[in-house]
């Protein structure tokens, strides 16, 4: 079949790598793709968020197959579009999407189903918003209700700064984001995130993860989109899987469903642990980024058959195999990043890996320039590779790391350092 994956960063490059494993794969297209995965499929230049165009391309290509890979086409509607167009993809609707794209909306679905997650108030002005953060007291968590890049969320530890938090949102910091907040309990606990396919009833587990969200050593610095996850988490065992399911996933589903809004995709549940106790942080509608890379070194080509089957209602039918083993990613980013960083610089050492399954070099922000492939964003590469264990991975990933010779980027030496304690 010919499929056409949307997007073109790391997370992207390791969903083509797994999907063309797979024989049913003949024709594969990435739009818009980047330098490393132009050398395993067709880059495509098309405006991604725009589901008309994304549906004529499909048409005129032969597409069988769309898997939307970032979240922004899918609140712009693109898999709507394309269904209307009569064509397969995985993917939620616009209505289903707001499960990211509006916390309000998924703080009222677990309302109503009772799912377990922090107390919270809704606020449309700030005098009322600072009442209710006097009341309740420090610490407590300001939330922009929309999307603002990952950086909507203040955890502020005494009450000035929820104060402050709440005159940047309605002074409008976070744009259209801000104009709706949630103020909501801090979470105790430890952070996890956890995967489901979903086909609008079935949920299937396809894995674990945890992130590093901070840019330096030690969790220390501003945040970033992620500088390298693992998987599994240690903290998601058969016990705390089985009651987010329960509690969490299944309950919100049925209530999407009862809504006329069943989700179609891949449920990204962020979780947070205590004492064997999931609680809904937040949910994403899309593979998290990094965290695809390591999913997708555990899984390899059956996520195809898996993706397949969500999107044609199926997925009872499916079970995800897994081998024991653990995988790591290390984000490669330039120098600056997540502030000021350059463009342009030239990576070299890239040629050295083969390809052997058990370590993959994604791309996730480069592009080739004069035959060389040079760094266009701010987290460049994503060393990952899987063990039998989480040190082996993390040696592969290494040794991968350092054998990149690119002075102009910088990684985390510590990925993984919590999962590894507990050994
Ligand atoms: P979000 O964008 O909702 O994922 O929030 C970003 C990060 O803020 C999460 O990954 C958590 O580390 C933290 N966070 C958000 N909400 C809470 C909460 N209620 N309690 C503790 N930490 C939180
Ligand atoms: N790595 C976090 C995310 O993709 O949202």
């Amino acid at each position: 079949m010919n499929i056409l994956i949307l997007g073109g960063g790391g997370r992207e490059h390791s969903l083509a790598w797994a999907v063309k494993q797979n024989p049913k794969c003949d024709r594969l297209i990435v739009a818009p793709g980047n330098a490393g995965i132009a050398g395993i499929a067709e880059c495509a230049d098309l405006d991604i968020e725009d589901g008309g165009a994304v549906a004529v391309f499909a048409l005129e290509n032969a597409v069988d197959f769309v898997i939307v890979g970032p979240e922004a086409p899918l609140m712009a509607g693109v898999a709507d579009r394309l269904r209307d167009a009569g064509i397969l993809v995985f993917g939620p609707s616009a209505a289903a999407a707001q499960l990211e794209g509006s916390k309000r909306f998924t703080k009222e679905i677990c309302a109503a189903v009772g799912a377990p997650t922090a107390a919270y108030g809704h606020f449309t002005d700030a005098e009322a918003a600072k009442t209710y953060i006097r009341t309740q007291g420090a610490p407590i968590v300001v939330k922009a209700d929309g999307l603002a890049a990952g950086k909507g969320v203040i955890v502020a530890r005494d009450e000035a700064t929820a104060l402050a938090a709440v005159d940047d949102m309605f002074g409008g910091e976070f744009g259209k984001a801000g104009t709706e907040v949630i103020i909501e309990a801090l979470l105790q606990g430890e952070e996890a995130s956890f995967f489901v396919l979903c086909d609008g009833t079935t949920a299937l587990p396809i894995g674990s993860a945890q992130d590093h969200k901070p840019v330096g050593e030690g969790d220390t610095g501003p945040n970033t989109g992620g500088m390298g996850a693992y998987s599994p988490a240690p903290v998601m065992n058969a016990e705390v899987t089985d009651k987010a399911l329960s509690q969490i996933v299944t309950p919100c589903l049925a209530e999407m469903a009862r809504r006329g809004m069943a989700f179609q995709g891949v449920l990204f549940v962020g979780l947070m642990i205590e004492d064997e106790q999931p609680r809904l942080i937040e949910f994403n509608v899309r593979f998290g980024d990094p965290e695809c890379q390591v999913l997708m070194m555990r899984l390899g080509a059956q996520i195809l058959d898996l993706m397949l089957a969500a999107a044609e209602g199926r997925l009872s039918e499916m079970r995800a195999n897994w081998a024991d083993d653990h995988a790591m990613s290390v984000v490669l980013a330039a120098r600056g990043y997540p502030g000021n960083y350059i463009k342009g610089s030239v990576i070299k050492g890239l040629d050295a890996f083969p390809d052997t399954g058990m370590e993959m070099c994604f791309h996730a922000g480069t592009s080739e320039v004069g035959g060389q492939i040079v760094a266009n964003g701010g987290r460049v590469l994503n060393a990952t590779a899987r063990g039998s264990t989480l040190v082996e991975a993390r040696t592969r990933a290494y040794a991968m790391a350092e054998a990149i010779d690119w002075p102009e980027g910088f990684y985390r030496s510590d990925i993984g350092w919590r999962a590894l304690k507990q050994d």
